[in-house]
């Protein structure tokens, strides 16, 4: 009884060794799939650590974001007070003179004055066109706007962008 019992156990022990092919296969395959899969949370893993430096380099210049919404702000200030009907930004006289390159000019006045256009000229100009009326245009065509403070800041850093 006892011998055939251990015969027993050697027969499994062959069933077994007739399995380990087919497991090392499957080993190998789990083997590939998880080197796979982990290649590809790396490759996935990668790019997440890479917006963390380039986010860590625009707040370095923290003003970059603030004056671009600024900029695009005053944009719209100007589209919806209308400034863009007589005014241009590429360079162009129309009713009013171009924006483009304006601000930092020194711009000549009726009068035989001149200016240099700074934030304080550009208030007054959105404000009381008439206190100087730029030479070669006439005055009484732009009216004066009561746009506030923030408005204004706006409207010329969006001037200011236009070089
Ligand atoms: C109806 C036409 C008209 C509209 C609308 C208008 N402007 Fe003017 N603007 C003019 C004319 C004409 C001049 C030149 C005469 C003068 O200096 O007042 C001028 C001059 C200016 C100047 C001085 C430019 C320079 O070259 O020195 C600025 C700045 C300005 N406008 C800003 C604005 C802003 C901002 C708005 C909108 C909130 C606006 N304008 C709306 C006609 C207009």
């Amino acid at each position: 009884m006892i011998p055939s019992n251990l015969n027993a156990s050697p027969e499994t022990g062959g069933r077994c060794n007739v399995d380990r092919p087919l497991g090392l296969g499957t080993v190998l395959l789990l083997a590939f799939i998880v080197s796979v899969l982990a290649i590809s949370c790396a490759a996935e893993a990668d790019p997440t650590p890479k917006p963390d430096p380039t986010s860590a380099q625009s707040s370095t210049p923290e003003a970059t974001p603030n004056v671009e919404r600024e900029i695009a702000r005053g944009k719209l200030l100007s589209q919806q007070n209308g400034c863009l009907g007589c005014h241009t930004v590429d360079g162009r006289d129309q009713v009013g003179p171009t924006w483009l390159g304006l601000y930092g000019s020194v711009e000549e006045i009726e009068g035989g004055t001149s200016v240099q256009v700074d934030d304080q000229y550009l208030i007054e100009s959105i404000r009381d066109p008439n206190a100087q009326v730029v030479r070669g245009y006439r005055p009484n065509i732009m009216p004066p706007f009561g746009i506030d403070d923030d408005g204004i800041d706006a409207i010329i850093a969006y001037i200011r962008s236009l070089q």
